[in-house]
């Protein structure tokens, strides 16, 4: 658990790099209807979860710094006993205000006041602008309302500022706790997706069909299982060619019985993400055409991770994986020509046509600037990313047909330290005698 103390730390620091006479405004994610009467599943507003840990949908953080004095509010809904026998419990502000150590809490129903006196008078307004229609009107509404007023004292601040920039710096940096609660969701997702190879050897040893679903439930299981009731995104289980959808979600297809299959799965452990890919023979064992492509990937793949190290850049790391992908094609005559020259007319985006590595956190795609001062940024420690490269080889594709129907990713969570980085998924199978030994 990330305990309150790093909350309010967090909220401190935010308001230090605040201008002073402003206020900062990070309302909190709402629920959304999925059809009549049904909400999706709630899922906090990673910026609003990362300040305060509050777990409920329509509240709002309110952070103000004048010239000597900082606070930090929070409006949330109102305890309602008919809304908690129907919904669910509400916090309430009361117990909000000692449980997360809020300066001053305010129910729902003090929502335009709190927020009116907050902006008042003050220079910059700190406002995520664009997330959300019913916000920003109320935000702009309440502006318009405090130009009518100068007489009474009223005045709108002159500039609206972003404060994601702001947040989602911080939030690029890892700290102590949460590296723990990203290795811990590591780990469930690595033990889920041995979960899944195991589940398909034991079918395929008696025979039964093996269908995309049956793996994706595996996987939620052991998910749940180990306390992580969410997948951090659509858990992906694409089997032979569905494999070369990049982002398949459907899930329903009977996977043919000499087929890869290509598992993108993590969970969401106290908000955080795991993203694992992971590629198998649905048999138990690789083909000598599937095993040649695959090597080239876990080669890729091993050999960008061996070169990891602060003060390196993800594009040099890119750049790399092009580099191997592109020279093992050719080898394998998928591509022909100069290695040079089919790297300089990216060849490879016919078969490797994502990116290598993506932040990683709160967001499964995570926050952060990839580039400072219009070059890439270097690598440094606390930092969390992935490394996927792939291939895909559909049945249209321009090369010989012994090689179709093949998608292939193998993806890690890589944690960047002040020596190197450490691998926080690396339990999940992947060199070819591991898998076939596993699934033997
Ligand atoms: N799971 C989505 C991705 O790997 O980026
Ligand atoms: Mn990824
Ligand atoms: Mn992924």
């Amino acid at each position: 658990m990330i305990p309150n103390s790093e909350f309010v730390t967090r909220r401190n620091r935010l308001l230090a790099q605040m201008a002073p006479n402003s206020v900062a405004i990070i309302p909190a994610a709402n629920e959304l209807t999925r059809s009549n009467d049904t909400e999706f599943p709630f899922r906090q507003n990673s910026d609003f979860q990362y300040l305060t840990n509050f777990p409920e949908p329509d509240a709002w953080l309110v952070l103000e710094k004048s010239l000597d004095t900082t606070s930090s509010t929070l409006v949330c809904r109102v305890k309602d006993k008919v809304a908690e026998i129907w919904q669910g419990r509400r916090i309430g502000a009361e117990v909000a205000k000692q449980q997360f150590e809020f300066d001053e809490t305010f129910d729902e129903s003090k929502l335009h006041s709190v927020l009116f006196t907050a902006i008042n008078n003050t220079t910059i307004l700190y406002w995520p602008q664009g997330e959300s229609e019913a916000n920003d009107k109320r935000i702009f509404d309440l502006l318009n309302e405090l130009r009518t007023g100068p007489k009474k004292g009223w005045n709108a601040p002159t500039q609206i500022s972003d404060p994601r920039p702001l947040i989602h710096e911080m939030r690029l940096f890892k700290s102590a706790d949460e590296i723990t609660v990203m290795k811990r969701a590591g780990v469930i997702s690595s033990t889920a997706h041995k979960r899944a190879m195991l589940f398909a050897a034991n079918l395929h040893k008696l025979k039964q069909p093996v269908t995309e679903f049956q793996l994706e439930a595996e996987i939620h299981h052991e998910f749940a299982m180990s306390g992580a009731k969410h997948p951090a995104y659509g858990t992906i289980v694409g089997g032979g060619e569905n494999a070369c959808i990049l982002h398949y979600t459907e899930n329903q297809d009977v996977i043919e019985s000499g087929s890869l299959v290509l598992i993108d799965a993590g969970c969401e452990l106290q908000g955080y993400a795991a993203d694992i890919t992971r590629t198998f023979p649905v048999s138990g064992k690789f083909s000598p055409e599937q095993k040649a492509l695959y090597q080239l990937v876990l080669n890729t793949q091993v050999e960008v991770i061996n070169n990891i190290k602060p003060g390196t850049t993800l594009k040099a790391l890119t750049e790399l994986s092009v580099r191997l992908i592109t020279q093992g094609l050719v080898e394998l005559n998928i591509l022909e020509g100069d290695v040079t020259q089919l790297i300089s007319h990216n060849a490879h985006r016919a078969f490797y046509m994502h990116g290598l590595a993506h932040w990683l956190g709160l967001d499964v795609h995570d926050v952060g600037d990839y580039n400072q001062a219009g070059a890439q940024r270097p690598l440094q420690a606390g930092m969390v990313f992935t490394v996927e490269p792939g291939i895909y080889i559909d049945s249209e594709a321009n090369c010989e047909p012994k090689w179709h129907g093949i998608g292939i990713r193998i993806e890690d969570n890589i944690l960047i330290t002040e020596t190197g980085y450490e691998n926080l998924t690396i339990t999940a199978p992947k060199s070819v005698e591991e898998i076939e030994a596993l699934m033997q």
